[in-house]
């Protein structure tokens, strides 16, 4: 890329060297029409408000209703959310401008520590800047050649990334099958210590991980059980605790990561949490922990309001179920298929690629702004539109999508 520069700004006068930029950017461009030809290509609609129920998008004037952020509770741009993160700014500053354990520890990061502990009822927690790197830190520390780590074949980008980084064997078993995970918690005997490793709740599907029947597993076999709670943390569970805490197993789950990005404010940041001498050897050990920079104060502030809101009351999750069912029974009525059960993740089933796209640009056009996925994001024949719920919309919101959906689920002959 760098010669690709060079090249661009004509900094060298030598020929050889040209044609090598000039090599190099036809490899780049090259990789870029494959990108386009496949149909893969992500483009970025332009924001130009807060993000929220409501956003202007494109030069909109705040009036298309979004329902395509992880901003299930509404947190992101909560008064009181708001409030903290400028309160912070102002008495802690922009930045640490060091890792942690140099000069970047704040009260305020102990603080949200302990409130995230809290929180989940697990001994300790670590920030890290996002959880992608919680999931990049993590295995590789705790795990090494003589241990094995037994994942879902459908684990989020993070957690197959942080896998690679460690030296345990690995074992990939079949989407929630817990028959598969027996037989590799069985091909694994011999290793010195397993982690069975899953989402709580799976982003494409909305599906819920069968966390009692992974820890009865778990426990017959001497196995150490990891959840990545990012879209469950804030509102799945009578308290909004997570997927454990639906599933009744918030004592048998180990070690849990999640995000501050999605329900909790969703400005940034990620977690673990988990027994207390693992989280100090994360500290001691982990690279994303030790050579990335502290998180800014302003982003501890929103993120701290936030989960001593949930701490609090759980009025804000039961809303956001309230309308997640009323958008699930609606549009069920309507004719539709939607996957998963009562999580605000609600996939509009309609198996075929370019209607998903064609469907969601319609919806757009109604002022509903949604996003189709497809292969290879999702298997083939299986493309949806993925609508999440937040607690920030209104009831009126959500009727207006059913709405838009049946105007145009009619239109392209999805329902009659
Ligand atoms: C969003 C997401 C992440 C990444 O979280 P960031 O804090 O944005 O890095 C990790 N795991 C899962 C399952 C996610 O959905
Ligand atoms: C969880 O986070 C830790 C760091 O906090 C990271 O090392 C680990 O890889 C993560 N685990 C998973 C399964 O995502
Ligand atoms: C949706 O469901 C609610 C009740 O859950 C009902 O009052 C409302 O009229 C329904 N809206 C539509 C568009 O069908």
């Amino acid at each position: 890329i760098w010669c690709a520069v060079n090249w661009r700004l004509n900094l060298t006068g030598s020929r050889a060297y040209a044609a090598a930029a000039q090599a190099v950017l036809s490899v780049l461009e090259s990789e870029l029409d494959a990108i386009r030809t496949a149909g893969t290509w992500k483009g970025e609609r332009v924001i130009t408000s807060q993000q929220g129920p409501r956003i202007s998008v494109d030069g909109s004037r705040g009036d298309i209703l979004n329902f395509c952020a992880n901003n299930y509770l509404g947190l992101s741009n909560h008064p009181e959310v708001v409030k903290a993160g400028i309160d912070a700014l102002k008495k802690y500053g922009a930045g640490l401008s060091s890792v942690r354990f140099i000069c970047g520890t704040q009260s305020i990061h102990k603080n949200l520590e302990e409130k995230l502990a809290r929180f989940h009822e697990r001994e300790d927690c670590i920030l890290y800047a996002s959880c992608f790197d919680a999931n990049a830190g993590l295995f590789e520390v705790l795990l090494g050649p003589d241990d094995a780590v037994l994942s879902d074949e459908l684990n989020h980008a993070s957690i197959i990334d942080g896998i690679r980084l460690c030296r345990a064997k690995r074992f990939r078993y079949k989407h929630m099958d817990l028959n598969d995970l027996e037989e590799k918690l069985k091909e694994s005997r011999s290793s010195r210590m397993r982690l069975v490793v899953t989402d709580g709740v799976f982003s494409m599907d909305g599906d819920v991980a069968p966390l009692q029947g992974i820890c009865d597993l778990a426990e017959q076999y001497g196995a150490l059980v990891f959840i990545d709670e990012c879209h469950a943390t804030g509102f799945l569970g009578p308290r909004g605790r997570g997927t454990d805490e639906l599933l009744g197993v918030m004592d048998r789950v180990h070690i849990v990561n999640s995000t501050l990005g999605k329900a909790l404010g969703g400005a940034a940041g990620g977690y673990t949490v988990g027994p207390k001498a693992l989280i100090e050897l994360l500290r001691q050990r982990s690279r994303p922990y030790l050579f990335s920079n502290s998180l800014p104060p302003p982003v501890v502030g929103c993120a701290t309001r936030a989960v001593e809101l949930l701490l609090a009351s759980n009025e804000i999750a039961q809303s956001m179920a309230a309308k997640t069912m009323r958008f699930r029974n609606n549009m069920t009525q309507a004719g539709f298929t939607i996957s998963g059960t009562a999580h605000p993740i609600c996939p509009v089933m309609l198996g075929d690629a370019r209607l998903a796209s064609l469907m969601a640009d319609d919806m757009l056009k109604l002022g509903v702004y949604v996003i189709g996925f497809s292969y290879p994001v999702v298997p083939k024949g299986k493309a949806r539109i993925r609508v999440q719920i937040s607690a920030a919309h209104t009831d009126e919101d959500i009727d207006r999508a059913v709405d838009a959906f049946i105007q145009t689920g009619r239109k392209h002959g999805v329902i009659s």
